[in-house]
């Protein structure tokens, strides 16, 4: 693979700033293939060198994968000056990844968000024309109905003028009072579901993200919890169709 500059590798785990790797450097502390590295700046390939730092082997990674159970509260953003954002909930070393949600919810929507520095897939998961299923759980004031479901299948025309693309609706439990239900998306506009179950007088109370693709929220994680996704659910993203 491509070489990358010693500072800005060992930056990218997370453990230094490029300020301290520049200072462990010269200290000698790192070795490349057991030879002290003299410049900070000087190229490795991060898969066929050996680094350790006081002995340590470092262990780099191409990218990173995150699977966020988010609370409500939080921005789906990287700062802002609003709030707090997603990030607020990871430790110090995985914030420096520069980590970026993909795609985004609502500050008051909770559920399943990943969280990577890999621009190339969360491209490929967001780019317009590659319609991932995001399945949502949602409790709606009012009564939904089948009406509902077919009016969700041929695709809503809102009142401000969107057409959304058909989607589905699966009723879980339908009362005078509230109702439960599944959303399948295949886009994701602005409070795109509120603005939906809005249009058909039903409006959401409480909304949550179970599944982007092929990636389901880990059931273990409590809201505000996080885990590395594993190899399998970064392949089953990157080859949907496998
Ligand atoms: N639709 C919404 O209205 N909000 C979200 O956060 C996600 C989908």
């Amino acid at each position: 693979m491509e070489k990358l500059r010693l500072d800005r590798l060992l930056a990218s785990t997370g453990a230094w700033s490029r300020r301290e790797v520049k200072l462990l450097v010269r200290q000698g502390r790192v070795l490349a293939d057991g030879t002290p590295v003299t410049s900070a700046e000087e190229k490795f390939d991060p898969s066929a060198v050996v680094l350790t730092v006081d002995g340590s082997p470092v262990l780099w990674e191409r990218y990173t994968y995150v699977m966020l159970h988010k609370p409500a509260g939080y921005l789906s953003a990287t700062s802002d000056g609003r709030g707090q954002t997603v990030l607020d909930l990871l430790p110090p070393d995985l914030r420096r990844r520069n980590l970026f949600p993909v795609g985004r919810l609502d500050k008051d929507t909770e559920g399943l968000l990943l969280l990577t520095n890999d621009g190339p897939l969360a491209h490929a998961l967001l780019a317009p024309g590659k319609h991932v299923d995001k399945v949502y759980f949602v409790r709606t004031a009012g009564c939904l109905t089948e009406e509902d479901c077919k009016a969700f299948a041929a695709g809503l025309l809102l009142g401000d003028g969107l057409q959304c693309m058909p989607a589905g609706l699966e009723i879980l439990q339908a009362e005078m009072e509230e109702s439960q239900a599944l959303v399948t998306l295949r886009e994701g506009k602005f409070h795109q579901i509120k603005r939906m179950l809005a249009a058909r007088g039903k409006p959401v109370r409480y909304l949550k993200r179970l599944q982007m693709g092929n990636l389901t929220l880990d059931s273990q994680l409590l809201p505000g919890q996080y885990r590395f996704l594993r190899e399998e659910e970064v392949e089953a993203l990157k080859n949907p169709g496998k």
